[in-house]
Order: structure tokens, then C-alpha cells, then sequence
């Protein structure tokens, strides 16, 4: 018997990596009329985008487009018209380094200051560079990076009002996640829940719940054993979902000038990662429950059901970083490892977990829709590699039936790359996969960024604006309905 080799990739690195560039204008409400297709007149709202613009300065690259500074892309829908924006946020590290016209601080992936070690050893500052997450709290826009609190926007001019401390919630310079999630109203009216983490040998989560004019709800604080390396969480109706990662954070390397500082993460072979799970209530001790091992930085969703929590995760087999020596846009996919869509039922009352794969293609930027948050779920939509086997760029979109495991692709392939999509549930929709898919996509022909519009129950195309900006490859975003 033979087997069928796995296809070759059907992309061309260069088409890939020609989409981290510097963004160098800043469009103030541009009209777009759609290339192909028609915009529904019922999406109505904005789509805000936030990822790196700025990857190079006075002729040195960033050594992983992490560290480049936040630029957020807005896309305003109304009665079938859409109108653009982009604008930097006015970080303080993106004013300083603008004048300069070179990087003035360390990046935490990687990126150095000119001057080698001797120039970096001992600088720990930290650029808060605001390119990870933006979402809608109340009046303000606010443009997250983990480490450190967030810059407040205006949402419609998406001009910097300044970093915020959300009315005295936060202490200056208090770390704040860039994965709030939005409960859709588990008790009563909507909430966004969210952390901040201070790491040590003893790690403590902060756990806010705020109203959707940015009320502080609930507060609490908890205290881990452990280094904590925690990107994103999931939440259910009764409880906040962590999964703490087996790494070690040896910071010798970042002192002396070597290492960025998330480069001194490693993970720590054999040791298993642990599940924190945090009464929402503030009521009762969170959990604490070995996890299968792998590292995770996404969730898609989690539900309780019965004396059972279950979580979904993207799960990869190792911690992927870029070595210190590796240029990130020659960097070898067959050789870093790849996430897959795993399911993890957690049994409170014995600590038992029973992990099972939901999809083996590669895949990152999951989402359930919005009204499914924290509840069991019929389908998610995330970002997959074309091919079935092997790790590749993100070029596809899957709808994935989270119950029997079939699904739809919708493809960017051979010249286009996908970034997180969107499900935007259509105003008054009773089924679950009534609305769209909306997903800014690289596309590599024109050198600049489509707008994609799906059909979220077919994936069928329903319009394509071509966008007269080239956004590199970002991270996350959100749909403020109108
Ligand atoms: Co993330």
C-alpha cells in the first residue's frame, strides 16, 4: 500500500512576506464601493482592526512583527456604503522613535537598539506599543497590549486621547490583557470580562467584569504558584478559564542585551501545564487542574455542561519562537510547530480531562458567534493553511460544525493570506450561523489589503472591497454594531 504524499504548499513566500511593510499614509474616511459583490445594507457598524504598521526605521527591520507599533484600521458599514480609516496610535514610544527615525527601545520580541548588547544590557523599559487588540468600552476605542494599560481612541476619528486608566480601575502602568471577552448577558446585561497579569515565581490574576459603559462590576485577585505566561482566557457563565503554560522565564538574557524579553521564555520539557479556573462570582477557591501538555495561546470557546467544563483551544506542540539569529520573513513553516483545534472536557469533580482533536488542519483566530460566548456552541469560524496536512501561511477560512466535525472552506489561495475573521451576527437573526464573515486579506497580486465579506452559514462570497491600503499581517479586532 502506498500513501499519497501531502500536496506542496501552494504559496509563494514572497507573496507572503510582502505584506510586512511600513504603512505610510493615514486615510481619513475614504468611500469604498465593492470590486465584486454588494455590501449587505444591514451591516451596520464599525470593524475595527489593530496590528503592527511600523517594521522598520532608519533601515532597521524589527526582528519579529510583534514589535512593531499599533495601527488601527477602521472600517465603517452603513446602508450598503463603507467608508475607511487608519491612523498610528500616538504611543509615547511611536512619537519619540518618529523624531528620532530609529528604534529608541528594546522590543519584547527581539528588536534592539542600535549598538548591540552594550546599547540594550540593563535598559529594561518597556514600550507600551498598543498593536495587539481594540475594542469599544463605553465612549472610548481602546487599543490593548498586554503588558501595560490601554490607549484610549476616539472611535470615530481614532485620534489618541492618551494612555487610560479606565477611571481609576488600573494603577499606572498595570498590566491589562489584550483578550477581553464580551459575556453577552449570562447575568443580566452584557459584560466584557477581562485580566491583568503580574508574573513572578508567585503569579496573581486580576479578574475585572465591566458594564458596557465601563462601570467596574466585579474585581478580584488571585495568587498561583508559578511563572504565569497568559495571552488569552475563555469564560462561562460561572467561571474564567486559564490555561497556564508549562514555560520557564529565565530573564538573564534580556538584562545583558541579548534577548528581548519574551525570547527568555522557554518551555519546560516533561512539566505539565496547568488549568486555573476562577469562580466568577468571587465566591469559592479557583481550581487548579493538570492539562494535557502542549502550549496554547488562543481559546475558541468554553461551556459547563453538566459537572463538566469544557474548553477549546488552539493547541500547538511547543512554544513557537523566532530564534535570534532567523530573519521572521524567511522563517521555514514545515519547521515551527502548528496549531490545531483541540477540546479539552475538564471534569470538576474529579480533576479527570478527556481531550479530543476537533480539526487537524492548522489553524489560529477562532470565534464562536458573539451570542454563544461562554455557551456550548454548533459552529466556529477561524483561519486555517489551505492544505489539510502541514503548516503553512493562513489563506482560508473554516467554518467548522463543532458537533459532527464537518465543515466549510472558503480560500485566499493562491495570492491571498487571511487574517483573524470576524462572525457579525445579522441584526435580528434566530440562527446561529445567520450573519457574516468579515476578514481583511492580504492580498498578494495588488500588494495592498481586500476587505472580505462572507456569507457566515456558506462562506459563499458576498463582497470584496479593495482597500487602497496595504495593512501587514495584523492580530486582532472587533465589530462595534451600530
Ligand atoms: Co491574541
Amino acid at each position: 500500500m502506498t500513501v499519497a504524499p501531502a500536496a506542496a504548499p501552494a504559496y509563494d513566500r514572497a507573496d507572503w512576506a510582502n505584506a510586512f511593510r511600513n504603512v505610510g499614509v493615514e486615510l481619513e474616511g475614504v468611500e469604498l464601493t465593492a470590486a465584486r459583490g454588494a455590501i449587505p445594507a444591514e451591516l451596520a457598524g464599525t470593524l475595527y482592526r489593530n496590528g503592527p504598521g511600523r517594521l522598520e526605521r532608519g533601515g532597521q527591520w524589527v526582528h519579529h512583527p510583534f514589535d512593531g507599533d499599533g495601527m488601527i484600521t477602521a472600517l465603517r458599514f452603513a446602508g450598503g456604503q463603507a467608508e475607511l480609516r487608519n491612523r498610528f496610535v500616538r504611543t509615547e514610544g511611536w512619537q519619540a522613535e518618529e523624531a528620532a527615525d530609529k528604534f529608541l527601545y528594546r522590543g519584547v520580541f527581539g528588536t534592539q537598539k542600535p549598538g548591540g548588547a552594550v546599547a540594550n544590557a540593563f535598559d529594561l523599559r518597556l514600550k507600551n506599543i498598543a498593536n495587539t487588540h481594540v475594542v469599544r468600552l463605553g465612549d472610548q476605542l481602546l487599543a490593548l497590549w498586554e503588558a501595560a494599560e490601554p490607549h484610549a481612541l476616539d472611535p470615530q476619528t481614532l485620534e489618541t486621547r492618551g494612555l487610560s486608566l479606565l477611571d481609576g480601575v488600573l494603577k499606572k502602568g498595570e498590566a491589562f490583557s489584550a483578550h477581553p471577552r464580551f459575556d453577552p448577558g449570562h447575568h443580566g446585561e452584557p459584560r466584557m470580562v477581562t485580566f491583568g497579569v503580574k508574573a513572578g515565581p508567585r503569579s496573581t490574576i486580576r479578574l475585572m467584569e465591566f458594564s458596557s459603559a465601563g462601570e467596574l462590576l466585579a474585581d478580584s485577585r488571585h495568587n498561583f504558584k508559578g511563572f504565569a505566561f497568559l495571552h488569552d482566557f475563555a469564560i462561562t457563565p460561572n467561571w474564567a478559564v486559564f490555561l497556564q503554560n508549562a514555560v520557564a522565564f529565565n530573564p538573564t538574557g534580556f538584562v545583558l542585551g541579548q534577548k528581548g524579553a519574551a525570547q527568555c521564555l522557554a518551555s519546560k520539557p516533561g512539566e505539565q501545564g496547568q488549568f486555573w479556573l476562577i469562580p466568577r462570582n468571587g465566591e469559592g477557591k479557583p481550581l487548579q487542574i493538570p492539562a494535557p501538555e502542549g502550549f496554547v495561546f488562543h481559546h475558541l470557546n468554553a461551556f459547563e455542561e453538566g459537572h463538566e467544563l469544557v474548553v477549546d483551544s488552539i493547541y500547538y506542540d511547543d512554544f513557537p519562537s523566532i530564534g535570534p539569529d532567523v530573519d521572521f520573513r524567511q522563517v521555514d513553516f514545515e519547521t515551527i510547530p502548528a496549531g490545531q483545534l483541540v477540546r479539552c472536557r475538564i471534569n470538576l469533580e474529579t480533576g479527570a480531562v478527556q481531550k479530543q482533536l476537533l480539526e487537524p488542519r492548522t489553524c489560529e483566530f477562532a470565534m464562536v458567534n458573539p451570542e454563544r460566548q461562554g455557551l456550548s456552541a454548533c459552529y466556529g469560524w477561524m483561519a486555517v493553511a489551505e492544505r489539510e496536512q502541514g503548516n503553512d501561511p493562513l489563506q482560508a477560512i473554516k467554518k467548522l460544525d463543532l458537533t459532527t466535525g464537518e465543515g466549510q472552506v472558503w480560500s485566499a489561495a493562491p495570492r491571498g493570506f487571511v487574517s483573524e475573521p470576524l462572525m457579525v451576527p445579522r441584526p435580528g437573526a434566530t440562527a446561529e450561523d445567520d450573519g457574516w464573515v468579515l476578514c481583511l486579506v492580504w492580498n498578494g497580486a495588488r500588494c495592498a489589503s481586500d476587505l472580505v465579506i462572507l456569507d457566515a452559514a456558506s462562506l459563499a462570497e458576498v463582497a470584496v472591497l479593495e482597500l487602497p491600503l496595504a495593512v501587514p499581517h495584523g492580530l486582532h479586532g472587533s465589530f462595534a454594531p451600530a
